[in-house]
């Protein structure tokens, strides 16, 4: 295997960090302690092409490779997990699905406006009392002539508060279980939809992370993505190239945390010399690497077979699962080398541990990647 970047894939990589660290980096403790999504951000971000990366130039995208996009992510998540996470969702869950899914007129409709930014993404799969349980949804959508009626909620949609558009799905044949569900391209303004509250988080802040209501909400029939009884393969074929975003996006902010980690322990003194001279932090800094390091080779690993066309599933789920677990206990260990300072919001390792939480739990727990895996090898 060769894990070199090409040429292309190191320019787009540097051009990235670059960004990150002159516009995205000072503003993650900005953006955590508001709360407030960063559009102007993102818009500059969807001039330069951020917000397209692996999507098609006829669309108005870069056109770059999907380990291109991933490294994106990686690198974007380094100077803020928060935006790491609405341009992955945006691109992943957001934008693929009608890319991969929609006819002609949806991708010629949407595609191009999403690759620049002009229009923002989410994707509406999770509910009140279906979560690890996706097919368990109760959102119900009804055939009635030109249109569908939509009824029914979601949860925790990221990117929702400022979205224009909302991959939906919705039951159409409650006897036929996974395969009775639907996908649907919803649009902001729709008759019967609106944005519900708002998530109070404990990270990830300025994602704008809402409630989606349906209340007799009327889409018309040329809205659905695929066809009916498609779209749980839509959302689930769709989340695996998402988890491996969200691996990329832990890697970053473990390798955040650990760069912060490092520098400190070089320069805190006690006991008359430098805290890296005490072989406890020299076996937590090593331990720390190791983890960065095997999480980045499952990840790309993935990205790659994604990349080739090859089925995925498995190493995404893989990758998700050790990354995300990665960051939490790489996070964890930057706060203790910090000591008392780490725990202050004047340093930015407590944000990074509270980012860091979630990668465990969204586009899937990381108790259902296993069950992932599990099903992948047992079958
Ligand atoms: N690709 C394509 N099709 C797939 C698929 C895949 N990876 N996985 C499943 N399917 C389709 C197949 O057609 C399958 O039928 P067959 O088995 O006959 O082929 C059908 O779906 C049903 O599959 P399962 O029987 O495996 O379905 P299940 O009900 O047992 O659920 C699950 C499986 C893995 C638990 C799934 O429900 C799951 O992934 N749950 C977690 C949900 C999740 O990830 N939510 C994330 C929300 S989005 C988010 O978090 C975004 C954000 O804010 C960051």
């Amino acid at each position: 295997m060769d894990f070199q970047f090409t040429k292309d894939q190191r320019d787009m990589q540097q051009m990235v960090r670059d960004f990150v660290q002159n516009e995205i980096a000072p503003r993650a403790a900005e953006i955590d302690s508001t709360d407030e999504f960063p559009r102007e951000l993102i818009s500059k971000m969807g001039e330069l092409g951020l917000m397209g990366i692996p999507i098609p130039e006829e669309y108005d995208g870069v056109g770059a490779d999907f380990v291109s996009y991933i490294s994106a992510i990686e690198e974007i998540s380094y100077g803020s997990a928060s935006v790491g996470v609405i341009l992955a969702v945006h691109t992943s869950v957001g934008t693929y699905p009608i890319l991969n899914f929609g006819t002609e007129e949806q991708k010629q409709k949407y595609v191009s406006k999403l690759a620049t930014a002009e229009k923002i993404a989410a994707f509406g799969l999770t509910e009140p009392g279906a979560g690890s349980d996706a097919s368990g949804m109760r959102t119900r959508a009804v055939r009635d002539g030109d249109n569908y009626i939509l009824n029914g909620s979601k949860i925790f949609i990221t990117n929702g508060e400022v979205a224009d558009i909302f991959n939906v799905f919705a039951v159409t044949d409650p006897a036929q279980g996974a395969k009775g569900v639907s996908a649907f391209i919803v649009e902001r303004g729709t008759p019967g939809f609106t944005i519900g509250k708002k998530e109070h988080k404990m990270g990830m802040n300025g994602s704008g992370t809402v409630e989606l209501i349906f209340d007799n909400a009327v889409v018309p029939a040329s809205q659905r993505l695929g066809q009916e009884g498609e779209g749980f393969k839509i959302a689930m074929s769709n989340l695996d190239g998402g988890r491996i975003g969200i691996a990329a996006q832990a890697l970053g902010i473990a390798r955040a945390a650990f760069d912060f980690a490092v520098e400190y322990a070089k320069q805190r003194t006690q006991f008359n010399q430098s805290i890296s001279d005490f072989q406890a932090i020299q076996f937590m800094i090593a331990d720390m690497a190791t983890k960065i390091e095997a999480a980045r080779l499952l990840t790309y690993q993935a990205a790659s077979l994604r990349q080739q066309g090859l089925p995925c599933g498995k190493q995404a789920s893989m990758a998700k699962y050790f990354a995300s677990d990665a960051a939490m206990s790489v996070t964890t260990d930057a706060v203790q080398i910090f000591g008392g300072y780490g725990y202050s919001k004047e340093f930015p390792v407590e944000r990074l541990m509270r980012d860091a939480k979630v990668t465990q739990i969204y586009e899937g727990t990381n108790q259902i990647q296993r069950v992932v895996v599990a099903k992948n090898l047992l079958k």
